[in-house]
């Protein structure tokens, strides 16, 4: 009985979370297994915030395994995750992303690698040819790191702890690599703030299911309508709290997501990334 009533709060909490992502409701059998798993996937937040209290490496070690455990495409195993133990790099690292102090806050700090260096010095070693140096190497290595990061956030949702991917150390990746001794054909993912969540954190609402769930064949038929509603029902709850670039843009009387996403887009970003990668040896062709 006890069971079943808590099987019950568990599907509300997964339903709740789901209407709260994108305003509709999916019904959640109580008797299905694996509730509590999908009620953290589904109530997934970031944490920015975290309280001063270490992450024990014993246990990062462990998450970090059950990350790599993630499925790697035709088990080459091309992703790597770096722990940054030297609280001086992790601050060198924020001094290169001011406006984000929550990286040097992070009481642990990874960065998640796409390693395209391991199977030619396997063919090498092995004394064979070696001739798929193209872009499906620098792809599948980078799907690989991005798989493993998920997997990591899960294990440490599972555990209590919350975490906040940081792309923006690709905004310099040449000083990132450099401080991180990356080799060759070695690149940064994405950076990852891990710690004791100081707050709950919130739902952040997605595209609505109508936009990104096909069946079928791809049919997002006319999709500014489905924008429009996405920025309506997510200004209901969490508007923006101040307008991008407005000396480029002005001030707009509705300033939804699109808006946002549109503006932040309008800038050239990390233009010169495909050069940095190129730099690393990675042939993209
Ligand atoms: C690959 C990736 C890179 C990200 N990079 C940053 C970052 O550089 N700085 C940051 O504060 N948040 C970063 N985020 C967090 C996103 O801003 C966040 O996931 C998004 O706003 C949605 O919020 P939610 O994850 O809580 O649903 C990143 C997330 C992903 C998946």
């Amino acid at each position: 009985m006890q069971e079943h009533v808590t099987a019950k709060a568990t599907a509300s909490l997964v339903e709740d979370a789901l209407k709260q992502r994108f305003g509709e409701t999916c019904a959640v059998d109580p008797e299905l297994p694996g509730l509590d798993e999908l009620a953290r996937i589904a109530g997934h937040r970031v944490h920015r915030r975290f309280l001063p209290r270490p992450v024990e490496p014993g246990l990062l070690r462990l998450l970090c395994a059950c990350a790599l455990s993630a499925p790697s495409k035709s088990d080459l195993q091309q992703a790597d995750i770096l722990v940054v133990r030297d609280k001086a790099k992790q601050r060198a690292i924020t001094a290169l992303i001011p406006d984000m102090p929550w990286i040097e806050q992070a009481p642990a700090f990874l960065v998640f690698l796409a390693n395209g260096s391991r199977l030619p010095e396997i063919a090498r070693l092995r004394g064979k040819p070696f001739p798929n140096d193209h872009l499906d190497l620098f792809f599948n290595a980078v799907a690989d790191s991005a798989i493993v990061m998920t997997t990591f956030m899960r294990a440490a949702a599972a555990v209590g702890l919350g975490c906040c991917p940081i792309s923006a150390i690709r905004d310099r990746p040449d000083v990132v690599s450099a401080l991180l001794e990356l080799p060759e054909r070695v690149i940064p993912v994405a950076g990852l703030c891990v710690g004791w969540p100081a707050e709950t954190g919130y739902i952040t609402a997605r595209l609505g299911l109508d936009a990104t769930l096909h069946e079928d064949r791809y049919s997002a038929g006319d999709v500014a309508p489905k924008i429009d509603a996405y920025d309506r029902r997510r200004d209901l709850r969490w508007p923006y709290r101040r307008q991008r670039a407005p000396e480029r843009w002005g001030a707009a009387a509705f300033y939804g997501w699109s808006e946002d996403k549109a503006r932040q887009y309008a800038e050239p970003l990390r233009a010169d990334f495909g050069a940095f990668v190129r730099a690393k040896g990675f042939r993209l062709e």
